[in-house]
């Protein structure tokens, strides 16, 4: 373990050692992380890191860190917490239901400095819708190498490409350990392990018009600009074509997507990708694009604990996560094709209302994935059905709407205020919201991004 290389300056550094020494005293912790990528990746590098400390650090993954989970978490009598990828929006409730125990947060949302300690890049003028991940938070803490690759696993599954900032010098750091090799390729899945056609009909992030999901079309697209699936009796792949080849094929495809009106920018379909060289070859594991939707997978379907199992390495996870996997790739495919067809402009925002239709647990990425085959003008809402009465919310823009002044994460939590939770980052946030609240909900919303727009931040 290589510690405390000065990867970052001053008051952050500052932070994040006291963070490692109070982490350092606990004797049986609670690791409490957020269900998605980030979330699993940052709770693998606590509760990993604290295990190769000596520490007995136990991990649970949630879904939302709200009042009400505070006050149920404070009846638990846990002494010793870390609370990872959420926790510094409820510094006020956290301080006063959790005062009896030892507390440490790391996120990356937007948030209030207070009386606990929290890691939080927001707190130190850096960003943490674009520059640093919970992950990323994480691994500035504990330093242990063997979990360098989670830190950028952490910022792809958080959207936070290109990675520049904190999350370069993190990448920078973790190329010079090994740990990622960085390139620039196609971003598709499978660029190493599946059969062509397979790689452009399973795309989905980005979602390819016409050839996504429909593996014949596929197959005359090949055939149609000269490039041969097949040397003797194997399938090749994408990583097995000369550069020459590459170069056909993506001529090829933007060639396609301009013919189907598609909304992809360039450098979405290029651009750099990154290998993982210490995982094993020729699973998801070894690409870290696949590797974030692998743990989104697991904690989306209801099994963070295979994810988390991924992160710290433990044996056999592997395995259980494919599987999952499929399940969530198949489920993705099938919420853009309902999504693509089912999305209304409301005016200042693009609705999308999956309830009973799309999982609440992928209703944001599919959300976030209609970019490819919508208008990049405004942001997205959907919603979703959700527990107890109330509807799940997600939001998505792109880096230009939040540089014209949208951000999703504050609009959210106004719109939300009194009638349910909301949050998040200014390129993606969500919300429950009462199901007999949404109209007035959707009016907020919409008035909340009609201002942003015309005070741009
Ligand atoms: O659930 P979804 O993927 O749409 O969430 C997008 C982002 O908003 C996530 O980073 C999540 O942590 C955040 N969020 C939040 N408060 C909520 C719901 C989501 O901060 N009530």
């Amino acid at each position: 373990m290589v510690m405390f290389l000065s990867m970052f300056e001053g008051k952050f550094e500052e932070r994040c050692k006291e963070a490692l020494a109070l982490a350092k005293r606990m004797r049986h912790p609670i690791v409490i992380n957020h269900y998605d990528c980030d979330g699993l990746c940052a709770g693998g590098i606590i509760t990993g890191s604290l295990r190769k400390l000596g520490i007995r650090a136990r991990n649970r993954t949630v879904r939302k860190l709200g009042e009400e989970e505070i006050r149920l978490l404070a009846k638990e009598n846990e002494k010793e917490i870390i609370f990872a990828d959420f926790g510094g929006a409820m510094g006020e409730a956290i301080e006063s239901e959790l005062a009896d125990s030892s507390v440490l947060i790391i996120d990356h949302h937007q948030a209030k400095d207070g009386k606990i300690l929290q890691v939080n890049p927001h707190l130190f003028g850096m960003s943490g819708d674009f520059e640093m991940s919970a992950a990323g938070a994480a691994y500035s803490v504990f330093r242990d190498d063997d979990f360098a690759h989670l830190a950028i696993v952490g910022a792809i599954g958080d959207m936070q490409e290109p990675l520049t900032g904190a999350n370069r010098k993190i990448l920078e750091h973790a190329e010079k350990t090994g740990a990622v090799k960085s390139g620039t390729e196609l971003r598709f899945f499978g660029r190493n392990s599946r059969p062509l056609a397979q790689f452009l009909s399973y795309a989905s992030e980005p979602y390819l018009p016409g050839l996504t999901g429909d593996t014949d079309a596929c197959h005359a697209f090949l055939k149609g600009i000269g490039i041969e699936e097949k040397k003797g009796e194997k399938w090749r792949s994408y990583s097995d074509l000369s550069k020459e080849e590459k170069r056909i094929l993506v001529d090829g495809l933007v060639d396609h997507l301009f013919a189907h009106s598609s909304r992809i920018p360039l450098d979405e379909l290029i651009g750099e990708v990154f290998d993982l060289p210490r995982q094993p070859v020729g699973t998801p594991l070894s690409d870290a694009k696949e590797f974030s939707t692998l743990l989104n997978a697991c904690g989306r379907q209801g099994k963070p604990e295979i994810g988390i199992a991924v992160c710290i390495g433990e044996e056999g996870a592997q395995e259980e996560s494919q599987a999952l996997l499929r399940k969530h790739r198949q489920a993705l495919r099938e919420g853009i094709a309902y999504a693509e067809n089912s999305t209304e402009d409301f005016g200042e925002f693009y609705f999308l209302d999956a309830r009973g239709v799309i999982d609440d647990g992928i209703v944001g990425v599919v959300a976030g994935m209609l970019y490819g085959v919508i208008r990049r003008d405004k942001p997205i809402l959907a919603f979703a059905l959700y527990e107890k009465g109330e509807i799940k919310i997600s939001s998505r823009a792109t880096k230009k709407l939040v540089r014209d002044g949208i951000n999703l994460g504050a609009t959210l939590a106004e719109a939300c205020a009194g009638i349910g939770v909301g949050g998040g980052h200014s390129i993606a946030a969500g919300a429950q919201v009462k199901e007999d609240k949404i109209n007035e909900f959707l009016l907020a919303f919409g008035e909340g991004v009609g201002k942003s727009k015309s005070e741009p931040a």
